[in-house]
Formats: C-alpha cells, sequence, structure tokens
C-alpha cells in the first residue's frame, strides 16, 4: 500500500493504526509493505519513527515488539511533490524492489489521504509512469471524502478517477460504513421477522437520525471553514446511513446487489421545500464542554471573524416511493453538542385507539426504535407498560441490547475493515460515484438556498443546537428526541 499524504491527521491517526491493528490480529499477509509519499526530506527511518508514534498513540490493540518488526520491515519512503516526475520514478523502482524482496506479487493499493484537488496529478503521475496498469496483478485507488462540494465538483472528480482507474478498482471510504453498528443496520433488518413488517409508511410516524459531537472543530480550519456539517457528514455519512436504514432488501450482500438498493432508494429521496421552514442551521458560541469553558467558531484559529460556515445543519427529507410516502426523515449532525453520539430513532405512529383513559396515558409517547451507533453501541426499545398498582397507569419502558453486555469481542475500528477489505477487493462497504453524485443531488438545493440567503443562527456550546431547530419540527408538531 502506497500512502499519499502519510503527515496529514488522517494517516497518522486512523490509516496507520489501522495497519498495525490489522497485522497484529494477523490479518495481513507476512510480505505486506507501506510506502509513504510525501513533501518531506525523510529519510526511510523518519518515516519508520512516525508510523511507530502513530502506533503507539493510536492503535487499538496492544504494542508488541515482533509485529512491530516485522511490519517495519516493509516500510519504505519517497519524498517528492505531486507533480514530480523524478519522484514517481523512484516509487515504480521501489515498487518494483519491494515485489522483488516481499513478494508483494504486483498488487498495489495507492491511498490518496490528500486533499482531493491534488487527485487529479497524482492519478494521471501513476498512470504516466506506468503504475496503474498491473497486468495480472490489481491496481487500486482508495480516495477519502470530501468527493466534491456539490454536484458538478463531484463529477468532475469522479471523471478524473475514471480516467485512469476502471471502477471496480476505485475504493471510495465512507468510514461510517465500517462501522459494526452500522453493518448491523443490515443484520437487523434482514436477518430478523419482527421489524421488517413495520418499516414503512403505515406504522412508522418519522425517522430521526443524529450525529451529535461534542468536539469543536479542534485544529481542522483550513479543512472545514467554508465547508460546514452539511458537507461534511450529512452529504456522505448520515445519508448512507439513511439508505441503510430505508433501502428496499438487497437480494445478497455482494457489492452489486447492495449498491444498487442504495442508488434506488437515494434517487427517490428528496428535499422538502420551503428551506426556510424544513432546515435548520447554527454555529457555536462560547460556552462549555466537559466541564471546560470553549471557545466560539468565529474565535477559533484560523476561522475568518466573518464566516457563515454552519457547524449544525438539520435537514427534512421525503422517499419518493410506496414503502416511506409521507414519512418525514429528519438529520442533524453539529459540533460542541452537549454530547458526542450517533444514533438513528424510527418512532411508530400512535396506536390507533388507545381502549384506555387520557389521565392513563399521559405519560406514554410513541413508541421508537433506537439503534445507537456509538458510543454505548446497541438498540432500545421504548414501548408503554403498565405502572404496577391498583390503578391502570401506562409508562413508557424500554428493552435494551448492548453490544458490550452481550459480545465478548470488542469491534474493531471502521479503517480496519475497509483497509482489510481494499486489500482483498471486496467492495459492498465502498459508495459508488453514482451514489456521491446523487447525494450531492439531494444536498445541493439546500446548500444553494442557504448560500443565496441568511446566516447560521447562533448557539451555545454544550447545548442542542439552534432553536430554530427545534421550530423545524415544532411546525410539524414533533420534537427532536434527547438522546
Ligand atoms: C469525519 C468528519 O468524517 O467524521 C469529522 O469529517 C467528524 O468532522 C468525524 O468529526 C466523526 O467520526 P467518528 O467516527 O468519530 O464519528
Amino acid at each position: 500500500m502506497v500512502i499519499f499524504g502519510v503527515t496529514g491527521d488522517l494517516a497518522r491517526k486512523k490509516v496507520m493504526p489501522a495497519i498495525y491493528d490489522l497485522a497484529n490480529r494477523g490479518l495481513l499477509p507476512p510480505g505486506f509493505s507501506l510506502v509513504g509519499f510525501a513533501r518531506r526530506d525523510w529519510e526511510e527511518q523518519d518515516f519508520a519513527q512516525i508510523v511507530e508514534e502513530a502506533v503507539r498513540t493510536h492503535a487499538r490493540t496492544e504494542f508488541r515488539e515482533e509485529v512491530w518488526t516485522q511490519l517495519s520491515e516493509g516500510f519504505r519512503f519517497v519524498p517528492g511533490d505531486f507533480d514530480d516526475d523524478v519522484a514517481f520514478e523512484t516509487l515504480g523502482q521501489t515498487l518494483r524492489e519491494l515485489d522483488v524482496q516481499r513478494g508483494t506479487g504486483g498488487n498495489h493499493a495507492f491511498y490518496l489521504a490528500i486533499p482531493p484537488g491534488f487527485f487529479g496529478s497524482v492519478v494521471s503521475q501513476l498512470k504516466e509512469h506506468g503504475l496503474v496498469d498491473g497486468g495480472d496483478a490489481w491496481r487500486r485507488v482508495v480516495v477519502e471524502k470530501p468527493f466534491g462540494h456539490d454536484l458538478e465538483s463531484a463529477r468532475e472528480l469522479n471523471a478524473v478517477l475514471a480516467d485512469v482507474f476502471p471502477s471496480g478498482s476505485v475504493f471510495r471510504i465512507d468510514h461510517y460504513l465500517g462501522k459494526e453498528t452500522v453493518q448491523n443496520f443490515l443484520a437487523f433488518r434482514f436477518a430478523n421477522t419482527l421489524f421488517e413488517p413495520l418499516w414503512n409508511s403505515h406504522y412508522v410516524d418519522h425517522i430521526q437520525i443524529t450525529m451529535a459531537e461534542d468536539i469543536g472543530i479542534g485544529g481542522r480550519a483550513g479543512y472545514y471553514d467554508g465547508i460546514g456539517a452539511a458537507r461534511d457528514v450529512i452529504q456522505n455519512h448520515l445519508l448512507q446511513l439513511m439508505a441503510l436504514v430505508a433501502m428496499e432488501e438487497p437480494h445478497s450482500f455482494d457489492a452489486e446487489s447492495l449498491r444498487q438498493e442504495k442508488r434506488k432508494f437515494l434517487s427517490a429521496v428528496t428535499s422538502k421545500e420551503p428551506f426556510s421552514q424544513t432546515t435548520a442551521r447554527g454555529q457555536y458560541v462560547a460556552g462549555w464542554a466537559g466541564g471546560d469553558k470553549v471557545a466560539g467558531y468565529l474565535e477559533e484559529d484560523g476561522i475568518a471573524a466573518d464566516s457563515r460556515t454552519e457547524t449544525y445543519a438539520a435537514i427534512t427529507l421525503e422517499v419518493d416511493n410506496r414503502r416511506w410516502a409521507g414519512v418525514p426523515f429528519y438529520l442533524r449532525a453539529g459540533k460542541r453538542l452537549g454530547r458526542r453520539v450517533t444514533e438513528v430513532a424510527v418512532v411508530f405512529r400512535q396506536a390507533p385507539h388507545v381502549p384506555f383513559s387520557e389521565l392513563a396515558t399521559e405519560d406514554l409517547t410513541q413508541n421508537a426504535l433506537v439503534m445507537r451507533v456509538q458510543p454505548d453501541e446497541g438498540m432500545t426499545v421504548r414501548f408503554g407498560s403498565k405502572v404496577p398498582g391498583t390503578a391502570m397507569e401506562i409508562r413508557d419502558v424500554s428493552m435494551d441490547f448492548a453490544y458490550g453486555g452481550t459480545f465478548t469481542e470488542s469491534s474493531p475500528e471502521a479503517y480496519e475493515r475497509l483497509i482489510l477489505d481494499v486489500l482483498l477487493g471486496d467492495p459492498p462497504l465502498f459508495p459508488r460515484h453514482e451514489e456521491v453524485e446523487l447525494s450531492w443531488q439531494i444536498l445541493d438545493p439546500i446548500l444553494e438556498a442557504w448560500a443565496a440567503d441568511g446566516e447560521p443562527e447562533p448557539y451555545d456550546s454544550g447545548t442542542w443546537g439552534p432553536l430554530s431547530a427545534d421550530a423545524m419540527l415544532a411546525r410539524d408538531g414533533r420534537k427532536w428526541r434527547r438522546p
């Protein structure tokens, strides 16, 4: 595997530790080799040291000397710019040597952990220097979001990749799809009889998808400003969650069937207008997080004092098909909120007739099924139950399934699963370019309306976002869940 952008946050915090964790679990072949490519004046040992630091700080599994030694023997470093012909020649030479020394069989994955503006020059360099065509060996490219900033730029990006790599060799990472709890959506829905019969507009009142983070933007001003919450996580993670929760059953779990259902589903999703009422956006101001006083977005390092970037976004979507007609999907995501939680809540309709007095049921709300992606991975079903006693009084209770209490194995990190799938060439968990483009198609009208009009509403750090988001649901007679 060749990593472009080894000095970045993503490579250090996620990719390199995941590679070590895979090696530690015995899931990498002994000849696996890692080549770093960056604009740094480093020797091989400098690169090894960077990887070691990243692994010691961020790996999930314990550091074992013998695993490290075996893995690090396959480390190489190539210094150079992305448009530097000599560096790409050296890269080719390094890869050929590794094939001989470590028996990599000529199979190469190129991981672009770099801003998309550089994709074009890197892939065309790979092509020009004969690194794309491996004959019988495989050549794959791994790309990370953002896949563009709107439909048009996403199409351009896809064209750049398609020009060089056949579509089956392009692996787009959406790390939410690598999460255990997200893959469980499919097991939960399609391996059971209990829930699927209720999964439609006859029984479901609405669905809420929440991705709340307590962190601010940290040191990511350069990436985040001008992007905002909707582009950062709704376009990809939240729309993918929505697709897995609400698409039709694929006839098998192979890449083609799964992607086909997601594509079909996403092409039926539309945003609901008028956006002034069906969407909300906010920007955090100073407040409290975990007992500490924290700065507002506009005071963060590297953010312009007049930035209009939203750090909170909520949108209403609809699905134009028989199963979901009339059922709103409310998606929200934000930074510096009350706590970190990602969940999908399926809220059911009220029972059509309740043969108890109003007094008996005043504490009873709608049944709900909550799939907790993180933390406290698991599920909760909320339903009404009689309170013990002589009177008929009915109240909400819940039934819980927690991964932690049920399984002894801990879940692998999303990146472990995804990197392994890249090496195995197993693509069901990687969105295709059609899905990426459909997601932009859904979001673009909202983003255009936001750019043309108004500003994000301020909200205090440590709260649950702007008041306009509550008003958005209140208009529909509904409320956000307090996770
Ligand atoms: C990334 C976003 O895709 O996901 C970040 O760019 C966000 O802004 C992150 O913080 C959250 O990932 P996780 O796995 O911690 O939920």
